[in-house]
């Protein structure tokens, strides 16, 4: 696998290598990256991940300092997946300037997570952007477990018409049902052990609207009481539309159940689509 941490050098190394699919990554990885990686060579005649800790996308009082630095490992892991190319910039090389171009997403960046990390998809929108015109793929690939940044970059590249596929991949999870996660780490043996209530809690909602129930409220309701019994501090359980995160109005029958919620001091995010 070629490494390149500058961008003059990747761009030479891509010219000629056909259709390209590109993963980008914050590195720290885990089973759900290397499942996309794979998943990417089933797309493309090349496979190029990249590896940088997006400043822009962390707020003031957020994890960007302790967020899990692992590189030699990653790339390690990166080659056994047969990745053939990985970007690692610098900081400096990224973002040589203050980076004030920004890629200012719609309403649904306000939604949800975005409610309670302001400005958070406006960073990973514009730093997404970036290294797509860095990289410039056929197809990108994007975990489903962070569903609302997927719909922010499908949103995003459909609506600038930049000529790329986007494809989501499905979460990986632990046998016990935790989402995989590089902030998984931060857990204590004990939290990690209680880490699995949420998923329990969101298949919950899954098996009750499948079996017909429609009060989403009540449902969510329940979920935020039965977590924060358990000792977590709940953003929220929120009963959406696939298609926009929107809260259901009509017949869409095409749902997802999202949460996010703090255990000790670690934030998770989770979602079943229904
Ligand atoms: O999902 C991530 O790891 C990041 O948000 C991404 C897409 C690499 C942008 O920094």
């Amino acid at each position: 696998m070629q490494i390149h941490p500058r961008i003059a050098d990747l761009r030479a190394a891509l010219k000629g290598r056909g259709r390209i699919a590109f993963v980008p990554t914050m590195g720290n990885l885990h089973a759900g990256h290397l499942s996309l990686m794979r998943e990417a060579r089933a797309h493309g005649d090349t496979v190029v991940a990249s590896i940088f800790v997006n400043r822009l996308q962390f707020g003031p009082n957020e994890d960007f300092d302790q967020y899990p630095r692992t590189f030699e490992a990653d790339c390690e892991k990166l080659a056994a997946a047969g990745v053939d190319l990985l970007f690692a910039p610098t900081e400096a090389e990224l973002y040589p300037e203050p980076q004030e171009y920004v890629v200012e997403p719609p309403a649904i960046q306000h939604l949800l997570d975005g409610e309670f990390r302001p400005g958070h998809f406006r960073g990973v929108a514009t730093v997404v952007l970036k290294l797509f015109n860095v990289v410039q793929p056929q197809v990108a690939l994007f975990g489903k477990k962070d569903y609302q940044q997927l719909l922010v970059i499908r949103g995003m590249t459909r609506q600038l018409a930049l000529p790329i596929d986007i494809v989501g991949g499905e979460t990986v999870r632990a046998d016990d049902g935790l989402a995989l996660s590089s902030r998984n780490g931060y857990l204590s043996p004990a939290e990690r052990q209680e880490a699995t209530r949420l998923y329990r809690e969101l298949s919950r909602i899954r098996d009750a609207i499948r079996a017909g129930e429609t009060d989403y409220a009540g449902l969510e309701r329940a979920a935020v009481a039965a977590l924060d019994g358990a000792g977590w501090k709940t953003d929220y359980v929120a009963v959406r539309q696939q298609s926009d995160l929107r809260p259901p109005t009509g017949p869409e029958r095409a749902l997802v159940v999202l949460a996010a919620s703090r255990l000790g001091a670690t934030r998770l995010i989770d979602n079943i689509e229904i």
